[in-house]
């Protein structure tokens, strides 16, 4: 039997050393040109505080428990009823699908994701195994697919939802809203989290 401490629901180390690295980069630059060249290259330290404070907003927000808690948030809010089969796309290690499973035990959810090597620790096989630990491996099921292009039929899921996703969804991105809201039943219920201000790509 796994313990919840085999539980992996990733982590944004990704997105955290990226942001970092952006800012270490432009101040090396900023110094060695301004030093260099010319002092108006010293003005390349100016962005230098966003990318550290994107950095640290990622980071704060990407503990388990922070990601458990925004997940029973978001439950709270959508209120799946008995019966209900959820879509979560862009699942990851399952965080959505698998807690809306365990909200309800009537409900069946279904995981979607490209499994893109490099965006968090995600993987078909975590998924499955956070599954398993959190008791719903029989109610949820994964898919390896694109969400702009959903390999389910028109209005067959009751509530769709998405985590942290879209924003990595960089071209054809009105693709995806179209194919989430055509697997949409007619009055389902709809709901995406994203970083703020990241949906724009900034
Ligand atoms: C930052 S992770 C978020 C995972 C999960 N929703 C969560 O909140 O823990 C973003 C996920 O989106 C997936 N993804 C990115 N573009 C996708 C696409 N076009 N179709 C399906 N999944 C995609 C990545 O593979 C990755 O697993």
């Amino acid at each position: 039997m796994k313990g919840k401490k085999n539980l992996n629901y990733g982590g944004v180390t990704w997105h955290v050393f990226v942001n970092l690295l952006l800012g270490i980069i432009l101040s090396a630059v900023a110094i060695y040109g301004g030093l260099t060249f010319h002092p108006i290259i010293y003005l390349l330290f100016l962005p230098v505080p966003y990318f550290v404070l994107k950095a640290v907003k990622w980071g704060l927000g990407g503990n388990l428990e922070e990601r458990l808690r925004i997940r029973e948030e978001l439950i709270k809010l959508v209120q799946p009823k008995e019966g209900d089969r959820v879509l979560d796309v862009g699942t990851g290690s399952g965080l959505l699908a698998i807690g809306f499973a365990k909200a309800n035990k009537n409900v069946k959810a279904t995981g979607i994701d490209l499994w893109i090597p490099g965006s968090g620790v995600t993987s078909l096989k975590t998924a499955k195994n956070n599954a398993e630990i959190e008791g719903v491996a029989d109610r949820v099921e994964f898919k390896k697919a694109d969400v702009r292009d959903i390999p389910y039929p028109d209005n067959c899921f009751d509530i769709v939802v998405a985590s942290f996703v879209l924003h990595m969804v960089y071209k054809n991105r009105e693709a995806a809203f179209k194919e989430m809201i055509r697997v949409l039943k007619h009055g389902g219920k709809f709901a995406i989290i994203e970083p703020p201000g990241d949906i724009d790509g900034g």
